[in-house]
């Protein structure tokens, strides 16, 4: 009875214990910057569910530890009760129906919360626009649609402010995973499927596009970059780069080359964007040092122009000895003007004569 009495008594404190450790919890949880920059609106929706989760979730975890810890300690294992047992227990009813009911709703109404924000940022908006994402080993090409011609590619993803745009995902050989972390959303880039989500970007900037799938050798560079810019620089980009596409050049619509000058083809190998053919090949007079894609320094060793400009073009078509067909993107050939995959041989020619 004594020790009954003694239990009660601890309720309280242990009330008050609970509700100051939830109130830091909480205020910790919602004061660590989880996430990077949000761009986007449905971002904004995004995080105030993981706020709620975070308010909700606290307080749950200081319970469930407040008992198991004040049960370690109160009904400890005294000297003398080695051999002693518990009472036996049938259960009670009423404690069983609390503790089943309340998870019950708590879950029920956070996933009723969960789906109403997914349907919310589902929404389609009568002027969306659409990009089709394709994903293969190791890069992804953004294809835009071009009214009466044929679909513009580009190595990045430009985006204006302020329009909602919805992404076609694809992937032309394993599974990828198109993912803007600014955006807060991600979706599986399945061969044979187009899946897709929808975005309306709020802040002008660069943020990184990332693959989220293990999709083999070069999975961590699969990495490019999302642009967003004012409605007025996207329509710049858009007709330079369709003018690009149509023959006309002298767009400046990919970072490479510019200002009407022949494209340097050094800095097309080492550009950091697209191609970015250090970020996977060895080639000592770029200062490149990867390792996913054969050392260059050995296997151009004497390779004339037309090899080398099938290797970029159709990297398929003759593999190093000891790497995989498949490993080296096969959209050079749309991404990069022909002046600029002639650029890049030319360069290449040169150091392999060294
Ligand atoms: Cu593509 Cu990971």
């Amino acid at each position: 009875m004594g020790e009954e009495k003694s239990g009660r008594s601890h309720v309280l404190p242990l009330l008050v214990i609970g509700l100051i450790t939830s109130a830091c919890g909480i205020a910790l949880g919602l004061s660590i910057h989880w996430f990077p920059t949000q761009a986007s609106e449905e971002g904004k929706d995004i995080d105030t569910l993981w706020d709620v989760l975070v308010i909700v979730s606290v307080p749950i975890f200081v319970l469930v530890e407040t008992v198991v810890l004040y049960s370690v300690w109160r009904f400890r294992m005294r000297p003398g009760e080695e051999l002693k047992d518990g009472p036996p227990i049938h259960g009670n009813t009423r404690l069983e129906v609390i503790w089943t009911a309340i998870p019950a709703i708590i879950l029920v109404a956070l996933c009723s919360y969960a789906y109403v924000v997914l349907h919310d940022i589902e929404k389609a908006e009568a002027s969306e626009m659409r990009v089709r994402v394709v994903g293969e080993q190791f890069t992804w090409t953004f294809y835009y649609p071009n009214p009466g011609g044929k679909e513009i590619a580009s190595p990045q993803l430009y985006l204006p402010k302020g329009k909602q745009v919805k992404f076609l995902v694809q992937s032309k050989d394993v599974l990828h995973d198109f993912w803007v972390p600014a955006f807060r959303q991600k979706i599986d880039a399945v061969p044979g499927l187009t899946t897709s989500y929808r975005v309306k970007p709020t802040k002008t900037g660069t943020f990184p596009v990332v693959c989220a799938e293990l999709c083999g050798l070069g999975h961590s560079v699969m990495r490019q970059s999302a642009h967003v810019v004012t409605p007025d620089a996207y329509d710049k980009w858009f007709a330079a780069a369709k003018a690009k596409a149509a023959g006309g050049g002298g767009g400046g619509a990919q970072p490479a080359g510019g200002g009407g000058a022949a494209p340097d083809g050094k800095a097309i190998f080492t550009s950091t964007a697209n191609p970015a053919c250090g970020s996977c090949h060895t080639l000592s007079d770029a200062g490149a040092t990867g390792t996913v894609g054969p050392d260059l320094d050995k296997v151009l060793k004497g390779k004339d122009a037309a090899f080398i400009q099938q290797s970029i073009e159709q990297p398929g078509a003759e593999v190093a000895k000891g790497y995989q067909d498949g490993i080296m993107p096969t959209n050079y050939k749309d991404t990069l003007q022909p002046e600029e995959i002639k650029a890049l041989t030319d360069y290449l020619v040169k150091v392999a004569s060294k």
